[in-house]
């Protein structure tokens, strides 16, 4: 198959490397000539393991290319998949999908032949039917199927996702649009991942009831973290104790600083948005976005109460800084809310993270950003891990005693057992244990 991708951004890169990967001849479009200049030069604009190697390899072997050309790129392409962004827009909270329509406009006046045009920005509900109206009134004579496929990766995460999926969900009414995306994820059947075809809608409200009840199951076990601490019971073990029945699942039960990320926070803001549009409130989804708001200034707050109360003039190491580990990624980080919160209180930080710390000096002014984890903690007066980062679960206890000037350890991922690090001597405090 012959396939264009629309937006170098995470989806766009990851899924056009993995397409290449599948055997597919895949052309990455992008307007932004430095990206694709960067791509061209093997240099990949994201952190995400594993992306060079497979971008690498496939642009060796042929099959896969970067362009600005839009129209270069779709020429001869039987699908084409639009991956640009849909961030929240400002003011409203509605999901921005100028960049999708300009897309999809741009794809109509530049496709040859029958074209599946495939949404794979997470786009509300009925942006199909609109993109469908776009191509027609672009191109009155073109011969398009408009499918949706939603994308389901994990940043840090997302190559594995992407060739052993749980699922793939496809949804479309065309049968010759359905019949080229079964050829696309053909190669899938290997790993035995059910490709679920349904209606169009279908699969553009699946991707956001799917994040949303991720969102709902972190915010749950966060709440009930809560009640953890007040009745003298450990999170984890209600975690476990709940997660082994099938119909819960073990998996997004982890207590901690509330969710951040690019997709979660805006995703469920705009289901919101959308559930206002067709008057069918989504009651728990909106409760779940205020309780996770609220999160993460209090765990700004949990900081200064294991601090006494008063940190005006303290010094505070902050270890990991991304919104959560093997990414680079700030975006809507709990980290942010947190060092917000303590240099409210007139507190200092001093802060590492092991990639994010480029996009961090981006986000958070007056830190100290330290080269490593024990420099951060250097003469620190509190230790708080926000961010389960490997490098962060077996640091050397003796070492960071020594360091700090107050054996305090805040750790809101619940990374360490609390028998050991109180026989070292510190004061321990986690979530919802
Ligand atoms: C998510 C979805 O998992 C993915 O399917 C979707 O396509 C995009 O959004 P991602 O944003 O990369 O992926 O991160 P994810 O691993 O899902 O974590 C999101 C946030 O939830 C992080 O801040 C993480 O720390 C937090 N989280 C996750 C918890 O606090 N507890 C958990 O148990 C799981």
């Amino acid at each position: 198959m012959r396939i264009a991708v629309i937006g170098t951004g995470y989806v766009g890169l990851v899924s056009g490397a993995c397409f290449s990967d599948f055997g597919h001849h895949v052309v990455c479009v992008d307007k932004d000539e430095s990206k694709i200049a960067a791509l061209h030069e093997g240099r990949i604009p994201i952190f995400e393991p594993g992306l060079d190697a497979l971008v690498d390899t496939n642009v060796k072997a042929g099959r896969l290319e970067f362009t600005t050309d839009l129209a270069e790129g779709v020429k001869g392409a039987d699908a084409v998949f639009i991956a640009v962004g849909t961030p929240s827009r400002r003011g409203d909270g509605h999901a921005d999908l100028s960049y999708v329509y300009a897309a999809a406009a741009d794809v109509a006046k530049a496709a040859e032949g029958f074209t599946v045009v495939v949404t794979k920005s997470t786009v509300p509900v009925g942006t199909g039917d609109e993109v469908e109206r776009i191509l027609r009134e672009a191109n009155p004579s073109g011969d398009f199927a408009v499918v949706s496929n939603p994308e389901f990766l994990r940043e840090g995460a997302a190559i594995d996702d992407f060739k052993r999926p749980d699922r793939v969900v496809v949804g479309g009414h065309d049968e010759r649009g359905m019949a080229v995306m079964r050829e696309i994820y053909r190669p899938l059947s290997l790993n035995r991942a059910p490709v679920i075809e349904m209606s169009r809608r279908g699969a553009e409200l699946t991707k956001y009831a799917g994040n949303a009840f991720l969102a709902t199951k972190i915010t749950f076990i966060n709440e009930i973290a809560d009640l953890c601490e007040k009745v003298g019971a450990d999170v984890q073990e209600v975690a476990r104790g709940i997660g082994l029945d099938n119909r819960i699942g073990s998996k997004f039960l982890h207590a901690g600083p509330g969710y951040g990320g690019s997709c979660f926070p805006k995703d469920t803001l705009a289901l919101l948005k959308t559930s206002q549009d067709y008057e069918a409130p989504q009651r728990i989804v909106e409760a779940v976005v205020s309780v996770n708001d609220n999160r993460k200034r209090a765990m700004g707050r949990k900081v200064i109460a294991a601090m006494g109360d008063d940190v005006r003039g303290k010094t505070v190491a902050v270890l990991g800084l991304t919104f959560k580990p093997n990414t680079d990624d700030m975006r809507d980080s709990p980290a942010i809310a947190v060092i917000q919160t303590l240099q409210d209180a007139g507190a200092q930080v001093q802060a590492y993270d092991p990639e994010g710390m480029e996009q961090a000096r981006k986000v958070l002014d007056n830190v100290t950003y330290c080269d490593g984890a024990y420099q951060a903690i250097e003469g620190a007066d509190a230790l708080v891990i926000v961010t389960e980062w490997d490098a962060f679960r077996a640091l050397d206890l003796k070492r960071v005693k020594s360091m700090l000037s107050q054996p305090i350890l805040v750790d809101l991922r619940n990374i360490y057992p609390r028998d050991v690090v109180e026989r070292e001597g510190f004061v321990y405090t986690a979530v919802g244990r």
